[in-house]
C-alpha cells in the first residue's frame, strides 16, 4: 500500500494513511513518510494499533532516541527508557498527586520544540495515546516555515545572525515554578540560531521555544520582547492547528520547523497517557549508542524537574 496525504492547513500539518505502521516498513515505505514530513512538519496517524515496542521500532527508522535520564531511587512507569512519560501519571498508573509532577507538565502547554534546551535538539517527537480524556487535551501545532516566510524583509534581516539562549528551567519558570534567576543562570544553556534552514525542505524555519530565554548580545529585556514577540507571530491563528486525540492515534513533528503545546484538560481528575518517543536531530536511523547527555543535565536538576528521572533497570 502507499501512503495517502490529507492536507490540514495549505502548507502546514496532514492526516497520513495506508502504511500499517506495526510492522516493519521497507525502505521506500520510510521515505515516504520522511517526504510527507518534509512537505508538511506534522503527520497524524489515526489508529495506528501501535503498542510500545512496535513504537520504538517505527520510530528508529529516523535515527537515534534520545532515552529518559536515569536518577538514583527514580522510578519510572514505562518499559522502555526511549520512551517519555508524557502522561499526568504516577508510576503506578494512577493520577499523579505529586505538586512537582503537575508543576513539571505545565511546562508542556506553553509552545515549546522539544529539547531546544540541549546542544544536539530533537528533530522528530512521535507522540502515542494510550488514554485521553473525555474532554480537551488536545494538541496544538505553529508552522515556524510560513511563519518565517512572512515576516517583513527587514526582521529577516534583522534576525539573520541571532542566536537564542534555551535553558530547560527558564521554561518551567515561566509555567510558575519558583525556581530563583540565579540558579538558571548557573545551570546549562544551549544555544542555537533563531534561524535555520530546515535541511529536509531547504525552507527557512525560526526556531524559539517557552525556554528560549534571551537573545546573545541583546539587551535582556529587548530580546525577550522579541522571542515573545515571534512566539506571537507564529502562533497566529493561519499558522496553528489542534489535534484531538483517540486512543491508537500517533503524531509525529518536527522541531525543526514547527513549535508545540499541549492544551488544557481535567488533569486532576482524568487520565491522560501519553508516550513519546524522541530522535536526536543530525543521527543515523538504528544508532544504538550514543552519549546521554539527559542523565548528565538532569543529574543537577532541582526537584521540580524530575518526573522523567526513572531506575536503573539495565534497560
Ligand atoms: C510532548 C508534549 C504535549 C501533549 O510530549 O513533548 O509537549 O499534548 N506533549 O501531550
Ligand atoms: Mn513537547
Amino acid at each position: 500500500m502507499s501512503l495517502h496525504v490529507e492536507p490540514i492547513l495549505p502548507q502546514f500539518g496532514a492526516y497520513c494513511s495506508g502504511l500499517d505502521l506495526t510492522r516493519q516498513l521497507s525502505a521506500d515505505e520510510v521515505k515516504q513518510v520522511t517526504d510527507a514530513m518534509d512537505k508538511w512538519g506534522v503527520t497524524v496517524w489515526c489508529n495506528t494499533g501501535m503498542n510500545d515496542e512496535q513504537h520504538v521500532e517505527f520510530s528508529r527508522n529516523f535515527g537515534y532516541l534520545e532515552r529518559v535520564p536515569l536518577r538514583e531511587g527514580g522510578t519510572y512507569r514505562l518499559p522502555f527508557r526511549e520512551l517519555f512519560d508524557a502522561s499526568n501519571l504516577n508510576a503506578e498508573g494512577e493520577i499523579t498527586q505529586d505538586e512537582a509532577a503537575i508543576q513539571y507538565r505545565k511546562g508542556d502547554r506553553l509552545w515549546h520544540t522539544d529539547s531546544a534546551f540541549m546542544t544536539k535538539r530533537t528533530s522528530y517527537s512521535l507522540l502515542l495515546a494510550h488514554s485521553v480524556p473525555g474532554e480537551g487535551g488536545q494538541t496544538w501545532f505553529a508552522d515556524t516555515r510560513t511563519a518565517y516566510d512572512d515576516l517583513p524583509d527587514h526582521m529577516k534581516h534583522f534576525l539573520e545572525d541571532k542566536i537564542g539562549i534555551n535553558s530547560l528551567w527558564w521554561s518551567r519558570k515561566l509555567a510558575g515554578a519558583d525556581i530563583p534567576d540565579e540558579e538558571i543562570d548557573a545551570r546549562f544553556k544551549a544555544e542555537h540560531p533563531l534561524v535555520h534552514t530546515h535541511a529536509g525542505s531547504g525552507r527557512k524555519a525560526l526556531f524559539i521555544a517557552a525556554h528560549t530565554m534571551d537573545v546573545k548580545g541583546m539587551d535582556k529585556a529587548e530580546g525577550r520582547q522579541l522571542i515573545q514577540d515571534l512566539i506571537a507571530h507564529c502562533t497566529q491563528d493561519k499558522y496553528i492547528f489542534s489535534v484531538s486525540w483517540n486512543v491508537g492515534d500517533m503524531v509525529i513533528w518536527d522541531n525543526l520547523c514547527s513549535m508545540h503545546k499541549g492544551g488544557e484538560y481535567d488533569y486532576a481528575n482524568e487520565k491522560r497517557d501519553m508516550r513519546r518517543t524522541t530522535v536526536r536531530e543530525g543521527t543515523e536511523p538504528r544508532s544504538l549508542e550514543l552519549d546521554d547527555p539527559f542523565t548528565e543535565l538532569f543529574a543537577a536538576t532541582p526537584k521540580v524537574v524530575d518526573i522523567n528521572a526513572a531506575r536503573d533497570s539495565g534497560r
